[in-house]
């Protein structure tokens, strides 16, 4: 089968790759990079586990082929801490019990981040709203929502 080159940035980083024509980012992330933040949940683009940002924009990477992030910039979970600091996200996380078995944590967090990053003080309601299609089957979504809401109340301060 003929792979195909593609070029694109991962936090940060430079990745030069050849693929399958249908490989998705999921899989080029998880198995040939080594950034296994991104969870395979349904592989159907329902559940949300695998969201990362495309040029900051949250998407499911289980839906996405890699030869199409071609030039792009990709964030994971991975690339969020600046240095040691854990991002203010995943510090309000812990700190609100909004992570049990973690599955759906990454998703939710990169998710939360592509909002506050457009809307900085977010409402309980914006925050629900966004989150609403990653599938959360632990936590029954309160403490993940207070933990975005504490961030978004600290941005508005
Ligand atoms: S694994 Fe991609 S949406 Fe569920
Ligand atoms: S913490 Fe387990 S799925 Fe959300």
């Amino acid at each position: 089968m003929e792979l195909v080159k593609v070029r694109f940035k991962v936090n940060g980083e430079e990745v030069n790759l050849e693929v399958k024509p249908y490989e998705t980012l999921l899989e080029t992330l998880r198995e040939r990079l080594e950034l296994t933040g991104a969870k395979e949940g349904c592989g159907l683009g329902a559940c949300g586990a695998c969201t990362v940002l495309l040029n900051g924009k949250p998407v499911r990477s289980c839906l996405v082929l890699t030869p199409e992030v071609e030039g792009a910039e990709i964030t994971t979970i991975e690339g969020l801490k600046e240095g040691e600091r854990l991002h203010p996200l995943q510090e309000a996380f812990i700190q609100h019990g909004a992570v049990q078995c973690g599955f759906c944590t990454s998703g939710m967090i990169l998710t939360a981040k592509a909002l506050l990053d457009r809307k900085p003080k977010a409402d309980r309601a914006q925050i629900v709203r966004s989150i609403s299609s990653n599938i959360c089957r632990c936590t029954g979504y309160k403490k993940i929502i207070e933990a975005v809401e504490a961030v978004s109340q600290r941005m508005a301060e």
